[in-house]
């Protein structure tokens, strides 16, 4: 595993996404919540995956839940980190929603409270004073903010007076807008930018045909209709070559090309240990830079295609809304 130092804390470059579990939305069985799901924690932290990524609504608390029962009694070096759904930011809504979430996840301190997204609703002013009070009554080590674009997340931070640490968004290889202007920034200042969706849901992987894509929560992710499957093969083309290559996976190729960049963290999703510990061991892929470049440029063809269009309106659409897990 390779790590970023924050102030001394380290941060896995891969990380564990936990929207998974207790979210019946992924259809991956009743029982996955309490079997699958804490054996997933345990091996992360084995394999030395400090950043555990979850939140509030999650499940309406399970998957914070679930996290916590994993974590008890089990040591080890972490990052644990949640989401408050910013409904109705006020600072005293969020305190309340910040103790919830402390008791579920059985811990006294978190090491990120992250804002989940923007909510133009109420002055940002307002939404930043409750992390105020989070980090003033130690709370939580860091907050973050999630969905933030880069002169929100600047002004949520200059309103604040310390850094906002992370911003948490949307970035895989075919959806690379973070790169434009939110990576150039974290990697000046120090800052992190936690990838999520890293596998497009799954659509990276390779093995989703026209016709065969998962149901549930990623029904209505349009990577997986036909057009967008389509559209994705180039890329998905790339990743098979490079994997060939190298005896690794088309996923395991894909999370490599998001950490080659410096204050990147990855939090994939996993259905199973199996995942995870493939997810684990990208962190152990140097790409080359000809296998960059190749990656850089089958990712250009999906930004140039129609499709991507459309999905850049359906991803601003639900960068705005409800839709933001
Ligand atoms: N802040 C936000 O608004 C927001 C939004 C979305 C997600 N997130 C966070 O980011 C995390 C990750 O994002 P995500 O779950 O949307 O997408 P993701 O990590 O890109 O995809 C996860 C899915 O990919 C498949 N997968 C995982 N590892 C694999 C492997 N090694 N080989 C093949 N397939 C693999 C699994 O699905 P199948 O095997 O079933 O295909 C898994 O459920 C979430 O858990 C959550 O913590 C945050």
């Amino acid at each position: 595993m390779r790590y970023i130092d924050v102030d001394g804390r380290q941060l896995s470059v891969v990380g564990l996404g936990c929207w998974q579990f207790g979210a019946k939305g992924w259809g991956y069985g009743r029982d996955f919540g309490e079997t699958e799901s804490l054996a997933i924690v345990r091996r992360a932290l084995e394999l030395g995956v400090t950043v555990l990524d979850t939140a509030e609504m999650y499940g309406r608390g399970a998957s914070e839940r679930l996290v916590g029962k994993a974590l008890k009694g089990v040591e080890g070096d972490r990052f644990l980190a949640t989401k408050f759904a910013p409904v109705a930011p006020l600072p005293q809504v969020l305190m309340r929603h910040l103790q919830r979430s402390l008791e579920r996840l059985g811990v006294d301190r978190l090491d990120l409270y992250q804002l989940h997204w923007p909510n133009p609703l109420f002055p940002l002013g307002v939404q930043v004073e409750g992390l105020r009070r989070a980090l003033g009554e130690g709370l939580t080590r860091y907050v973050g903010v999630s969905n933030y674009s880069l002169s929100r997340w600047r002004r949520a931070e200059r309103l604040l007076g310390i850094p906002i640490l992370t911003n948490q968004v949307r970035y895989n290889l075919l959806q690379t807008q973070a790169e434009r202007r939110l990576l150039p920034h974290a990697q000046a200042t120090g800052h992190v930018l936690v990838a999520y969706s890293p596998l497009a849901q799954g659509a990276l992987s390779g093995r989703y045909r026209p016709g065969s894509g998962p149901g549930g929560v990623r029904r209505v992710n349009p990577l997986f209709t036909a057009e967008g499957l389509q559209a994705a093969a180039p890329v998905v083309g790339a990743l098979r070559e490079i994997a060939a290559g190298r005896n690794v996976t088309p996923s395991q190729v894909a999370l490599a090309y998001l950490i080659s960049q410096p204050r990147v963290v990855v939090i994939p999703g996993a259905k199973s240990v199996a995942q995870l510990e493939a997810n684990v061991a990208a962190a152990d892929i140097q790409l080359g830079d000809d296998e960059l470049l190749a990656l850089r440029r089958a990712s250009d063809l999906f930004r140039l295609s129609s499709v991507r269009a459309g999905l850049q309106m359906l991803g601003r659409h639900r960068g705005r809304g409800a839709a933001a897990s």
